[in-house]
């Protein structure tokens, strides 16, 4: 799928996920912002990699739950690449309490920290990228969700919550950015990342047990996905969720 000319912010892609969409999006020939918090030095090397594909590669640190730092990002991409085509809203927040920690124990620190930058990131970012895209009468919105704000889960009540309100901010932006501009969630079940580090063997083993293709997925896969949602062949969809997940959560 060609993505020349296009130029893509993708948040939280210093590492996980986030890189290898910003990887996909570049070698589909789009020019990258690459967003990040804290690891500076992470985003740097996605850096290199986007201009070794022959991309073209900006590192902006920003808070994407902080609208100042949002709206500063979405204008030096802007002033250095000329539009914003693609958002991708990937920026997470995680830690091992956020997926085992019990109704009483759950914090408003921790209901505010995942809100923060899985939600109101997610609006900030959408907003703020939205006046460009509604003014180049062109633009594609992807979402990163999770399979539990489809199915439901044991686990991560707060996360569910989060990546719930992903999927009502994809359908309400859907309608609200049409015609010109697309927007569509992807719900992804387990991907190797960093958070698999911190599950014992078990845990692991349950986990691929309730996929059909009984794998992690890997985070190139998702990129691949996102790269569709960024392209023209995705053209006639908005406000869906496309389920990435191995074959966990059939429906
Ligand atoms: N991995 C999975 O199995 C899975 C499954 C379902 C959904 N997801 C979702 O997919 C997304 C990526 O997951 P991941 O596993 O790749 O996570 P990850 O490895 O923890 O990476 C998270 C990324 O978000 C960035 N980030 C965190 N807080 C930020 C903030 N306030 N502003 C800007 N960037 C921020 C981090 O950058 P810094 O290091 O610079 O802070 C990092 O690049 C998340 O939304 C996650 O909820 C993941």
């Amino acid at each position: 799928m060609n993505l020349k000319g296009k130029v893509a912010i993708v948040t939280g892609s210093s590492r996980g996920i986030g890189k290898a969409i910003a990887l996909e999006l570049a070698r589909g020939g789009a020019d990258v912002v690459i967003n990040y918090s804290k690891s500076a030095d992470e985003a740097e090397k996605v850096a290199q990699e986007v201009k070794a594909s022959g991309s073209r590669a900006l590192v902006v640190k920003a808070d994407v739950s902080n609208r100042e730092e949002v709206v500063e990002m979405v204008n030096r991409a802007q002033k250095e690449f000329g539009a914003v085509h693609i958002l991708v809203n990937n920026a997470g927040y995680s830690s091992r309490d956020l997926w085992f920690m019990k109704l009483e124990d759950i914090t408003e620190k921790m209901w505010s920290d995942v809100m923060n930058v899985d939600l109101k990131g997610a609006f900030l970012c959408s907003q703020a990228a939205a006046k460009v895209m509604q003014g180049q009468k062109e633009g594609k919105i992807i979402n990163i969700s999770s399979t539990p704000a489809v199915a439901g889960d044991p686990y991560g009540m707060v996360y569910t919550v989060a990546k719930s309100g992903i999927l009502g901010l994809t359908k309400a932006l859907a309608w609200s950015l049409a015609p010109h501009v697309q927007v569509n969630a992807v719900a992804l079940g387990s991907i190797r990342t960093g958070w698999v580090e911190w599950l014992n063997e078990e845990e692991r083993r349950s986990f691929t047990e309730e996929m059909a293709l009984k794998r992690f997925g890997r985070p190139e896969e998702v990129g691949r996905v996102v790269v569709f949602l960024a392209s023209n062949a995705s053209d006639f969809m908005t406000g869906q969720t496309v389920i990435v997940d191995g074959g966990a959560v059939m429906r």
